[in-house]
């Protein structure tokens, strides 16, 4: 019998904090649960939800065949030296609202949220996910006062998912043959790249004519909306989960993904002091380099357009952090 020196290092697990148990925050803790990413506290105002959500995950283990723990908390002492935080916390959309209408609640929420996680995780690479986006994202590096590398939004990664499934559908191809990026702000001004998109690096613009390219394209523009229509009763959140997952393993795991994300510009794009989406390359450290792509007039139009329209919510919301 003897027992080996430790190696904290080798033996800590990585542990993702996911802020707000709702429907984006509990499929994202069990999407990185399953893949077996990390160890994760999920975090609710509600007293007993999380937690009773994090025992129906831990009691999945077994059949699922990870070896993750699952903490449900309303206590941000408990999310302490988290590698990442992802801020799902807030309200979703009802139908007919924009997520615009969210603006003024889910900005209270955000900050408080980040303020207390920054607290508690002062290494944390951050992910906001709550709506508006691009507006929530500005807010929260506002008030941790983190480097850029180290926060971005996730809205890119799903629009994308969304333009490449409808295209996929279209042709009637497998959606991962399909590589498309849409950039720009989470809302109907976000900017598809039709002009890059490939079916196995064959360009779309090949196999579609201009008129349906663009009808997939405003279907990508609604693609948050026609799901709250459908729906009734809230949003998407299976392939928003899936999309924070596919950034969240990407720092885990080092990958260098290059992934659509809202990042700070500091002058890239023509645009400055903003969280837009645009390419970024996502490792360890959280964003490794953000790629400033030679985009034609129109598409940069409509990204400086989409910009306009961020920056007029953030004035809106300022007062809310005094
Ligand atoms: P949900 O209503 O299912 O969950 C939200 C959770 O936040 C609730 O459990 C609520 O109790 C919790 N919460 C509220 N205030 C809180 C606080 N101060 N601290 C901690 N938790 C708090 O909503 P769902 O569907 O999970 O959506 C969450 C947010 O994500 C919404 O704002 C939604 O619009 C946004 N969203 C963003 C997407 C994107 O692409 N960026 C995609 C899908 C959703
Ligand atoms: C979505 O795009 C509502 O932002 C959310 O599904």
């Amino acid at each position: 019998m003897y027992t080996s020196p430790t190696s904290p290092s080798l033996c800590r697990s990585p542990r993702v904090t996911v802020i707000g148990a709702g429907r984006v925050g509990s499929t994202l803790a069990q999407r990185i649960a399953e893949k077996n990413l990390a160890n994760v506290v999920l975090l609710d105002i509600l007293q007993g939800m999380p937690q009773g959500l994090a025992l129906d995950l831990m009691e999945a283990r077994g059949i699922e065949l990870h070896h993750r723990q699952i903490i449900g908390t309303n206590d941000y002492a408990d999310t302490f030296d988290s590698d990442i935080v992802v801020i799902t916390a807030g309200f979703p959309r009802k139908p007919g609202m924009t997520r615009d209408n969210l603006l003024l609640t889910n900005a209270k929420i955000v900050v408080s949220a980040a303020k207390n996680a920054i607290a508690h995780s002062p290494n944390a690479v951050f992910i906001i996910v709550t709506n508006p986006l691009d507006v929530m994202t500005y807010l929260a590096w506002q008030v941790t006062g983190l480097p850029p590398y180290r926060i971005m939004g996730m809205a890119g990664v799903l629009d994308s998912a969304r333009f490449e499934t409808f295209i996929a559908m279209e042709l009637g191809v497998l959606p991962a043959d399909v590589k498309a990026m849409v950039l720009g702000s989470h809302g109907d001004l976000m900017v598809p790249l039709s002009r890059c998109a490939t079916v196995h690096g064959i360009p779309v613009t090949e196999l579609l004519d201009t008129a349906t390219i663009e009808r997939l394209v405003q279907r990508t523009r609604r693609g948050g909306a026609e799901i709250v229509e459908l729906m009734q009763t809230g949003g998407a959140f299976f392939a928003p989960a899936s999309a924070a997952c596919v950034m969240v393993e990407s720092i885990l795991l080092n990958q260098h993904r290059l992934l659509p994300v809202a990042a700070y510009l500091q002058g890239e794009y023509g645009l400055k002091d903003i969280f837009l989406g645009v390419p970024c390359r996502l490792g360890c450290g959280g964003i490794e380099n953000l790629v400033e792509l030679s985009l034609i007039d129109e598409e940069l139009a409509e990204l400086h357009a989409s910009a306009q329209a961020v920056k007029q919510n953030i004035d809106k919301v300022q007062g809310v952090l005094v």
